[in-house]
């Protein structure tokens, strides 16, 4: 039986390329997608590592670089060679994203529309496109704690989180019959994206791990609940969302701001 098909949007980066590899490993075929023209020498490694013992036990991974999911062009582009190369797709991760530290009374038109169309708007396109590819399967979009509570020191980042998680409820009411859509929510994550939240500030970032209730996250414990919520374990839940943060949306709603 021909193998499954997942496309990871993000997929160079920490949450996207951990995902990728839990999905190998439970035998489906991955494509990787990124707006960057190449993964890190580190994501690479691993790469040519995992499609070295790659065999009909685990799944084979493709890279699909230069993808800005922000273009409607370039996402159809993406889903048409999918269709091409693999003839299905039965889960697609939207693990892509960008995060701002602008406060509300900072907040410029570009970064507004930076991370509303990279975060939102690119979740929209993908989804739109799977609908044409899919015929059965499961969409899974990263959210955040901070679209379920809300952080008033990321104000954009944290409302376009929020409309992934609408936008995800009203998916799967249309398509609940056959394609469960659902978020994952997590907490932090040790990842680029949250070393450039914390200007890389190391100490900083060891001093948050400490205080939160349950420290940070590795990518590899995202990418197994990922996989596990696409997986039949999973078939009734519809239009979930899930927080995966150590408890950081409940701490959020009773903190007051900075
Ligand atoms: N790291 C965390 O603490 C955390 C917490 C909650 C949610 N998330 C979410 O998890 C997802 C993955 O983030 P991560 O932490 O792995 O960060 P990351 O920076 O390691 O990965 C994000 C990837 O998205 C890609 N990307 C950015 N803009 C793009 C575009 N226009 N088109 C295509 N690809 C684009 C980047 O090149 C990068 O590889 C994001 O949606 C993020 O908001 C992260």
């Amino acid at each position: 039986m021909d193998k499954k098909v997942v496309l990871v949007t993000g997929g160079f980066g920490g949450i996207g390329f951990a995902t990728g590899k839990a999905f190998i490993k439970s035998g489906y075929d991955v494509l990787l997608t990124d707006i960057a023209a190449a993964p890190s020498p580190e994501v690479l490694e691993s790469f040519h590592e995992l499609n070295r013992i790659s065999s009909d036990a685990v799944g084979n991974m493709v890279l699909y670089p230069k993808c800005d999911i922000r273009s409607e062009e370039m996402a159809r582009d993406l889903f048409e060679f999918c269709k091409k190369a693999y003839g299905r797709l039965d889960v697609l991760v939207t693990a892509h994203g960008v995060y701002s530290s602008q406060k509300v009374s900072e907040l410029t038109e570009e970064e507004i529309d930076r991370i509303m169309d990279t975060n939102f708007k690119g979740v929209v396109l993908c989804a739109r496109e799977a609908l044409y590819l899919m015929k059965t399967g499961v969409i899974i979009n990263v959210g955040s704690s901070v679209g379920i509570a809300a952080d008033s020191d990321s104000p954009i980042y944290s409302a376009s989180k929020a409309a992934i998680h609408q936008f995800t409820k009203c998916l799967a009411q249309k398509c609940g019959r056959t394609i469960r859509v659902n978020v994952i929510a997590p907490g932090p994550v040790d990842t680029p994206l949250l070393r450039k939240a914390f200007n890389n500030d190391l100490k900083t970032i060891e001093e948050y791990r400490r205080m939160a209730l349950r420290g940070i996250a590795s990518c590899d414990e995202i990418a197994t609940m990922i996989v596990f919520m696409a997986s039949d374990a999973c078939n009734f839940m519809n239009g979930a969302i899930v927080p995966f943060d150590g408890g950081e949306s409940i701490l959020y709603a009773g903190e007051p701001p900075k």
